[in-house]
């Protein structure tokens, strides 16, 4: 096989987002996204999985008419991968920019995810993006490219998950501004998973209530509380008529954990909810 054929088709997905993505604020990230942004400062969100990291760096990028390049990070991805390598065409080589290097010229916002995963050459490789320089060194070439003005670096974490093996290392957090994205307030999430599912406002109440009491068996072996996602999801196999208490058992409590003591737990709350 070609090496690394489309490699970067795969990679990245760069747009510009059209629509505006539907993102309720639990805080002033909003605001302080805002700020962060004008002033060059590059972005660390915090949360565990489902809190809507990836859809409000989606609605700052539409909000700031910004085009997104979004990044998933994992171990073997390589500098070459982020930043671009020379492909082998019949006999002549060419150059093709990876997808950091198109977003630093484009001036498009960069979003990491889950940036842990990432070599450590990978995470190197962005902190001279991170400070006043706002270059990336294209060794392979001899060249320094110069971020757009709108360029802006973002990365996402789950502190949830990490262990002392694998953790941000101090050089490179302290690189970057944190916001923290938590679990939304019962009311707020309710308005979501009604918006996102389509279920009834009373639906969503309890399904917020759920999400709520669930994250609350926490210290009884749940890893990580129930994040919005799987609410929605609950939400949406009952607004096409499945029954709240199976939609419930499928989409939250098996999802949750294989862990049966904590699925009786969980299922323990869904049927105090939806008796
Ligand atoms: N504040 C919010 N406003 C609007 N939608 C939200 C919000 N929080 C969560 N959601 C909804 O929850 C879903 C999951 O959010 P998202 O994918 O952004 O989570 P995430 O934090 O990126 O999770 P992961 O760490 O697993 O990538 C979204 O598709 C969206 O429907
Ligand atoms: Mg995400």
């Amino acid at each position: 096989m070609a090496e690394h054929e489309n490699y970067t088709s795969y990679l990245a997905e760069e747009y510009v987002i059209q629509e505006e993505p539907f993102y309720l604020p639990v805080g002033d990230e909003i605001e302080l996204f805002e700020v962060a942004y004008s002033q060059n400062l590059p972005v660390l969100l915090k949360g565990p999985t489902g809190t809507g990291k990836t859809r409000f760096v989606e609605y700052m990028s539409y909000r700031l008419g910004r085009p997104l390049t979004k990044i998933a990070c994992h171990e073997d991805l390589t500098a070459s991968d982020l930043v671009g390598r020379y492909l082998l065409e019949g006999d002549e080589t060419r150059w093709v920019d990876g997808p950091l290097a198109r977003a630093v010229k484009a001036g498009a916002i960069c979003y990491l995810d889950e940036i842990v995963e990432a070599r450590k050459d990978t995470t190197v490789l962005i902190h001279p993006l991170t400070d006043h320089r706002r270059i990336l060194p294209i060794d392979k070439r001899g060249e320094v490219l110069e971020a757009h003005d709108g360029f802006q670096l973002v990365v996402s974490y789950n502190p949830g998950y990490q262990s002392a093996l694998k953790d941000l290392k101090h050089s490179t957090r302290q690189r970057f501004m944190a916001l923290e994205l938590t679990h939304p307030p019962a009311d707020l999430e309710a308005r979501i998973v009604q918006h996102e599912s389509g279920v009834s406002e009373e639906m969503s109440v309890a399904l917020a209530k759920l999400g709520e009491k669930a994250r609350n068996l926490k210290d009884h072996g749940l890893q990580e509380g129930v994040g919005t996602r799987l609410l929605i999801y609950a939400g949406k196999l009952i607004a096409r008529g499945i029954a709240p208490r199976r939609a419930c058992q499928v989409a939250v409590t098996w999802a949750l954990t294989d862990d049966q003591q904590v699925q009786r737990s969980v299922d323990e709350v869904v049927n105090s909810i939806f008796e």
